[in-house]
């Protein structure tokens, strides 16, 4: 299965250029499956329901969030309908949404998808380990399994708790990537038990910026710490930054994992076809 993560999308910018050039992307790429991170879409805080329906209709088959599920309340009765908008799945039960989505892919195959948010250095949730172990052994990966891919989105802070996820599920998924920091890492690999992984994917946002907000009034949060500075998304050209994995169906497991940085300033990187 060919896949394709593209991180947090950050405001009208990133917005603007992945609805703009995901169809032509995930056609040259010849992707299977798509999922893109939604949590920065609106104006930097949440995702507003059009703004969803515009990136799944670009081509995203499903979207992940993170720590700014919440910050746009009508998401939530639309998380009800539309189960391919996953919120991270240790939050407390009883919080609306699911944490975890199993797609349809061409060629009669499925994909898991899940969220999770790491607690190093953000808000105290429920053990992410244990959420998507307990997601994981829902399903069978593999030919004649339940699920023919599988890719986790560990939306957290550290770079160490990622690292720990990638390598307590290796062998177990077919991806894990890294989100929230919006900052692509060069580690991107298959580590050897067959999982693909990458510490962050980047955002889909303006690289001129402080991970996508307006550098002037983000700077000026650490020069002066008066609460309400005035934070505001990026304008300038995005890089869409994402890694791109093609697995084996018969296992499940990742063959290749690439970076994928398409457009603005960032040094470009385009996977191989
Ligand atoms: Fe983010
Ligand atoms: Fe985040």
């Amino acid at each position: 299965m060919r896949i394709l993560f593209l991180g947090d999308v950050v405001g009208r910018s990133g917005r603007d250029a992945l609805v703009a050039r995901l169809p032509t992307l995930r056609a040259a790429l010849r992707a299977d499956l798509v999922v893109v991170n939604g949590e920065n879409a609106s104006h930097g805080f949440g995702l507003a329901p059009d703004m969803a329906r515009a990136m799944m209709g670009a081509g995203a088959d499903a979207i992940t969030l993170g720590n700014h599920a919440w910050d746009r309340k009508e998401l939530i009765p639309f998380l009800e309908q539309e189960p391919r908008v996953i919120r991270p799945a240790n939050f407390p039960p009883g919080t609306p949404g699911r944490g975890a989505v199993v797609v349809e892919v061409p060629g009669n195959r499925r994909a898991l998808v899940v969220n999770v948010m790491g607690r190093l250095f953000m808000d105290a949730l429920d053990d992410p380990f244990r959420a998507v172990q307990a997601e994981v052994q829902r399903h069978r990966l593999g030919a004649g399994g339940t699920i023919q891919a599988s890719v986790i989105d560990v939306h957290a802070e550290a770079s160490s708790e990622k690292a720990a996820f990638g390598h307590s599920f290796d062998g177990l998924v077919s991806l894990v990537v890294g989100t929230h920091t919006h900052t692509p890492t060069a580690d991107y690999q298959v580590l050897p038990g067959g999982t693909a992984y990458q510490t962050d994917a980047g955002m889909c946002g303006d690289y001129d910026s402080v991970i996508g907000m307006q550098k002037g009034g983000a700077a000026l949060r650490f020069w002066r710490k008066m609460p309400g500075e005035k934070l505001a998304p990026a304008e300038g050209e995005a890089t869409l930054c994402g890694i791109f994995v093609e697995t084996d169906d018969a296992t499940g497991l990742a063959l290749r994992a690439e970076p994928l940085r398409q457009g603005g300033r960032l040094s470009q990187a385009m996977p191989a076809v």
